[in-house]
């Protein structure tokens, strides 16, 4: 039976790989392992995400985390060919834009073993930024494109890719976040750390911000900061922040002021139970501009492009860029009830998993 190397690293691959493991389990004809890169490795960061989201325990942990991206990628790369080497599978699934996609993407290639690239074909047409370097790397050499927009369609087609290898899916990341929000229905979200400040506040907003454009600079992060203390002054806000803020906050000396709940990363769980029922979502994040999407919660990017725009043209998600007047301007709007929900893109219906689970049982058969 053919093998399927199924690649995760960071945070946001976890929340892709559920659906593919749970379409996978007990297949007739494909067999699957979980090669867990270690991009990422602390517990929040990680190991709560397995648990929550039901991905068995990795068949491979790397431990490559940290460092510089060349330093990171070089690690994953090293160890993954190693592992190619000792146990060559059929072909190789990666998810996303991170390091652990594009390390892994090159090293199965030049091995010769097929790589699938889900969520292939987003461009944000920005290359200052890592992932975009990352998108197009992978996709430059990969077998196999599953698409969640159109753009991305578009764009592979533009780039010369035959029409047969592009695969118009939805998306993995709805089909998870559909899936937990069922689950969620029947958890006692009381125990959760953030239940008190849920119970306090009838409304709140929610802020996430890691993008290294918006927090690694100490001007732009201060700016930032502004805006989101003058949105607090109307609306509560809650952020759970990342290792690489929570950093950069206090290097520069950033006080977000009282209004505003800093909290570490959250799980998926009683990070989606604070989300879907916010007022507005503030966020750099791309797979949040994605899920709130499909739930229908008003969401303000603060970046200046977006690679994923069917959020934007179809979804619940605003493009307001990182200017604070605009951001206030923006959130202001949401508070006098303008905010948008958007309907959901065609395909974002829970079965991408399936889809792609289809496909590759058809082309390794
Ligand atoms: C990575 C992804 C980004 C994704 C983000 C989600 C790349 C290029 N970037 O960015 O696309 O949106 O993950 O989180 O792959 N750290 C910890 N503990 C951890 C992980 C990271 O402390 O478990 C700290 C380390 O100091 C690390 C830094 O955060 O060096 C940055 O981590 P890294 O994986 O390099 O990039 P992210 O900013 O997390």
């Amino acid at each position: 039976m053919p093998t399927l190397y199924l690649v995760a690293g960071a945070r946001p691959n976890f929340m892709k790989i559920a659906p593919i493991v749970r379409a996978l389990q007990g297949h007739a004809t494909l067999r699957f392992k979980i090669i867990h890169t270690g991009q990422h490795y602390d517990r929040e960061m990680n190991e709560v995400f397995f648990e929550e989201l039901g991905i068995p325990q990795p068949d491979l942990f790397m431990g490559a985390g940290g460092g510089s991206h060349a330093q990171q990628t070089a690690k994953i790369m090293l160890a993954f060919e190693e592992l190619c080497l000792q146990s060559r599978p059929d072909a190789v699934l990666v998810v996303g834009d991170v390091n652990s996609t594009l390390a892994c993407s090159i090293v199965a290639k030049k091995l010769n073993i097929p790589v699938a690239h889900v969520e292939a074909g987003l461009r944000s047409g920005d290359m200052t930024m890592p992932e975009e370097i990352n998108r197009l790397v992978t996709d430059s050499i990969s077998d196999w494109f599953f698409a969640t927009e159109p753009s991305a369609v578009q764009h592979l087609t533009r780039e010369g890719k035959p029409a047969a290898a592009i695969h118009y899916v939805g998306h993995v990341m709805v089909d998870n976040v559909l899936y937990q929000a069922g689950q969620l229905a029947r958890t006692d979200t009381a125990a959760f750390d953030t239940a008190a400040f849920k119970a306090r506040h009838a409304r709140y907003g929610v802020v996430t911000l890691h993008r290294p454009s918006n927090v690694d600079d100490a001007a732009t992060m201060a700016r930032l900061a502004g805006a989101l203390r003058s949105i607090a002054a109307d609306l509560p806000l809650i952020f759970p922040v990342h290792p690489r803020t929570r950093a950069n906050l206090e290097k520069f000396g950033i006080d977000l002021g009282p209004q505003i709940e800093l909290v570490g990363p959250q799980a998926y769980m009683p990070f989606l139970n604070l989300w879907k029922d916010a007022v507005v979502v503030l966020t750099d994040s791309g797979g949040l501009q994605e899920e709130t999407t499909a739930l229908g919660v008003p969401c303000l990017t603060l970046r200046e492009n977006t690679e994923r725009p069917v959020t934007v043209e179809e979804g619940s998600n605003v493009l307001v860029g990182t200017d604070p007047d605009a951001i206030v301007a923006a959130a202001r709007q949401v508070l006098r009830g303008e905010g948008k929900q958007g309907v959901r893109p065609q395909l974002w219906d829970g079965r991408a998993a399936e889809r792609i689970v289809a496909v590759l049982a058809e082309q390794l058969a």
